[in-house]
């Protein structure tokens, strides 16, 4: 898809969706998604005096586990208005601000954060590589980006319940719930495209991050990968 149509798209989906996305998002992955986000922070190790800023962040789920976490001084970037307002909505209590941009162009000064944590996000972006070159300029040295995507698992077996899952279950409760044609039509085929064609952790060493490691969490449904600026 040509990045400008992706772009447009993708935010129409989520400005169409936001709405119902919460719901969808605990309904559909039996809550196991709250368990992905803790379990990413964790491997993080996050710092006292993290500087956070969680891109892609919708709602607000990822940096609202990481305020429950002790850190302080939060940030949302997302392109999609929709989804912000809702983060809003659910965190006033979250020192910083929400602003509404895309990944790919952060309105921010070179190295202000320590940290930036992207969950769900990534496969979404209409352009990557510049993505994580943003991340790279505002990132403080030893400052690390915290990747969490969905994967396809290397099990056969597995494999072929996640793509029934994915393909008949998903769709259909999404488009049921949300009445969003092509939202969960989308989620399953990008997964898939997604896992055949990238490769984070060499995209975020060719950005320029000095390490970044790959770890699998439930039989490889999703991925957590670490870069270290
Ligand atoms: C699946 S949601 C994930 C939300 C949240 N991080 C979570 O864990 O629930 C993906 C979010 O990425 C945002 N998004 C997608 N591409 C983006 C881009 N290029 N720049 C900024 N936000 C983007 C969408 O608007 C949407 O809110």
């Amino acid at each position: 898809m040509n990045g400008e149509i992706k772009k447009q798209e993708v935010k129409r989906m989520f400005d169409a969706i936001a709405h119902k996305y919460d719901f969808l998002n605990h309904f559909l992955s039996a809550g196991i998604d709250i368990y992905w986000r803790k379990k990413a922070l964790k491997l993080t190790r996050l710092k006292p005096g993290t500087i956070l800023l969680d891109v892609a962040c919708g709602t607000g789920d990822f940096a609202i586990e990481a305020k429950k976490m002790g850190v302080n001084k939060i940030f949302g970037a997302d392109f999609s208005f929709n989804m912000l307002s809702l983060f809003k909505k659910k965190s006033d209590w979250i020192i910083g601000k929400n602003v509404q941009v895309a990944a790919e162009f952060l309105p921010l000064k070179n190295e202000v954060v320590t940290n930036i944590t992207v969950a769900f996000g990534v496969r979404n972006f209409y352009d990557i590589p510049l993505a994580f070159e943003s991340f790279f300029r505002v990132l403080k040295d030893e400052g690390k980006v915290t990747i969490l995507e969905f994967s396809m698992p290397k099990n056969f077996v597995l494999k072929q319940l996640y793509r029934f899952y994915f393909h008949s279950i998903l769709p259909l409760v999404g488009r049921l719930i949300s009445k969003d044609n092509s939202a969960y039509t989308y989620l399953p085929d990008s997964v898939e495209e997604f896992d055949q064609k990238i490769n984070l952790v060499k995209l975020l060493l060719e950005a320029g991050f000095k390490e970044a490691e790959r770890k699998d969490l439930t039989f490889g449904l999703v991925q957590v990968v670490i870069a270290i600026k």
